[in-house]
């Protein structure tokens, strides 16, 4: 074994992911007195989505809405998810989300308030009430901050700019893992007794995203290939407004809370057209909505010079826009605009999966006893659409679970034995990859990400995820052409590659899932099934099976609310 790892970590919980579910995991296990290591694919604290988040997380505390309740809080989730999310989950997340943002508090982090005691709290779509705490339109950065700082003063060792490669398992059991280490070049060995996958999402998949460079889908395909199950892998949400112009900028987010503070959206015909598509929740109608929307106006012809539509704020006071929407003034007055005296060009962008890992309660996968799933790389909590605010909500909530519960686990057993031959699989598959001047991995993921955008998009139909397939297909076989620059460190290339593995198996498992659905609900549309069909409240589960992917239906979790 010595011969083929440069060095050998050894921990009772390893956590993959340094984004907030990952950190908050990591905290609570170190909590419970176990030795910790975090992982991170690029810098902890800076890479990943959490730090990125701008609008906010949601918490029924009613303190501007005294109406609101938790109980609210479970409706408009499960309303908002079209009836496919586990509702035990939803249950957990309204009831702990007004905790853990406390606990955020208590960490070191500060939300804006209306008074001492109260938080602020704006308006999100889908949402009855003013529900989402913030900071500013920085949110993800502030928790971010305070998250690390937690981290570091409970002494968790992190490790930086290591991927993971893949779940080792024994007799249906992890054992631990392998990583390339990018900073020293090294292949590494991890031997855990429980392991906490938070590897967010796989936004990169798509060719227009909110989302950063990592988010490869390596945590979707980790599971997959350790033999866990995926649910609702065809489920993924486009952000309605992107930025869309220069096109250096194309996808960044433009937040949620441009709309919670007012903004209006027009096409160029300066027609308020959300009239036509939701005229009570108009632009605070749920992402899924106002995403096809837009997609609509756009491709009927009705969009902007740059392919968008307008985002209009300049009804709003200035003080207002500098005090909660600073982080937008300044992204684009970067490139010329002022969303004081202008309209932003918006457009729909990739930018969140609802489905992942198929997981109980305890944040614990429905199949493999010690892997733990929490963030986006866990499916279930949003069904077939997430609700803006509700994902920040969820990293702390289901981070703290899966950490108490992987420790819990790993005081149970010691390590289990690590399997040489498989340790020895992906050695070889790690280092196929001949150095050369061929086919890049960049070229390869291109193409996919096209693909994906075009066909297995915002909308779908029978002949475009069948012609979607074939290309995935296509370009699987050209992932053998690839060739990288030699060594293992700093090798962007051969990180490339075999990101890009993983992305060739994330979109198999979404097209393929969203084949098999044949109606449309919340964020999956079939131009050929466009009715949401009362016999498909049911979830698509993915794994994997002796000769090839399994893909197959099962029925909800529902406690109390019945569609
Ligand atoms: O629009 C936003 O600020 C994004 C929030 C979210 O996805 O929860």
């Amino acid at each position: 074994m010595v011969e083929l790892v440069d060095d050998v970590y050894q921990c009772d919980v390893l956590v993959i992911g340094g984004g907030g579910a990952g950190a908050r995991a990591a905290i609570e296990a170190r909590k419970h007195n176990v030795e910790v290591l975090l992982v991170v694919k690029g810098l902890f604290g800076r890479s990943g989505c959490t730090v990125m988040a701008e609008g906010g997380y949601n918490a029924a505390f009613g303190f501007v809405d005294p109406e609101d309740t938790p109980e609210l809080h479970f409706e408009d989730t499960v309303i908002g998810g079209r009836f496919l999310n586990n509702q035990k989950l939803v249950e957990i997340l309204v009831r702990d989300a007004p905790k853990r943002v406390l606990e955020l508090e208590s960490f070191g982090a500060t939300f804006d308030r209306i008074e001492p005691e109260k938080f602020d709290q704006r308006y999100f779509g889908g949402q009855r009430f003013r529900r989402t705490v913030h900071r500013g339109d920085r949110t993800g950065h502030e928790m971010m901050n305070a998250l690390k700082e937690e981290a570091y003063r409970l002494g968790i060792e992190v490790l930086e700019e290591v991927a993971i490669t893949r779940l080792l398992t024994n007799e249906g059991i992890i054992t631990g893992a392998t990583g390339l280490d990018l900073i020293h070049g090294r292949f590494l060995l991890f031997k855990a007794k429980a392991v906490v996958l938070a590897t967010g999402g796989a936004g990169r998949l798509y060719s227009i995203t909110t989302n950063p460079y990592q988010k490869t889908g390596d945590g979707y395909a980790l599971a997959y290939n350790a033999g866990a199950e995926l649910i609702d892998m065809e489920m993924v949400q486009f952000h309605p407004t992107g930025m869309v112009y220069p096109p250096s900028a194309s996808g960044l987010l433009v937040t949620e809370a441009v709309r919670g503070e007012g903004g209006k959206l027009y096409n160029s015909l300066g027609e308020r057209f959300m009239a036509r598509y939701d005229p009570e929740r108009m632009e605070l109608s749920t992402r899924d909505v106002v995403t096809r929307a837009i997609f609509r106006e756009i491709t009927e012809g009705r969009g902007t010079e740059h392919g968008g539509v307008y985002l209009d704020l300049t009804h709003v006071p200035d003080e207002i826009i500098e005090q909660k929407l600073g982080t937008m003034l300044k992204q684009f007055l970067d490139v010329g605009v002022d969303i004081r005296r202008e309209p932003m060009e918006v457009s729909p962008s990739a930018h969140h999966f609802m489905g992942g890992v198929r997981t109980r309660e305890d944040c614990r996968s429905t199949v493999i006893p010690n892997l733990f799933a929490c963030g986006e790389v866990n499916g279930g909590v949003h069904g077939a659409n997430r609700l803006g605010g509700n994902s920040l909500a969820e990293t702390q909530v289901f981070g703290a679970i899966a950490g108490e519960n992987a420790a819990k686990e790993a005081k149970r057993h010691g390590y289990a034995k690590v399997d040489y031959k498989t340790l020895e699989e992906e050695h070889e598959r790690i280092f196929r990859f001949e150095a050369g001047e061929g086919l890049l991995p960049y070229e390869v993921r291109s193409q996919l990400q096209r693909v994906m955008w075009e066909k297995v998009g915002i909308m779908r139909s029978r002949q475009s995820l069948e012609e979607a397939l074939r290309t995935i297909a296509m370009l699987r076989s050209k992932l053998e052409e690839v060739t990288v620059e030699s060594g293992l460190r700093y090798n962007l290339q051969l990180l490339a590659a075999v990101e890009l593995d993983n992305m060739l198996l994330v979109a198999e498992m979404i097209a393929r899932s969203a084949l098999l659905r044949t109606e449309s609900r919340g964020a999956h549309f079939r131009s050929d099934y466009p009715e949401e069909d009362p016999r498909w409240v049911k979830n698509i589960v993915v794994s994997k099976a002796a000769d090839g992917m399994l893909v197959r239906t099962v029925e909800p979790v529902i406690t109390t609310l019945v569609p």
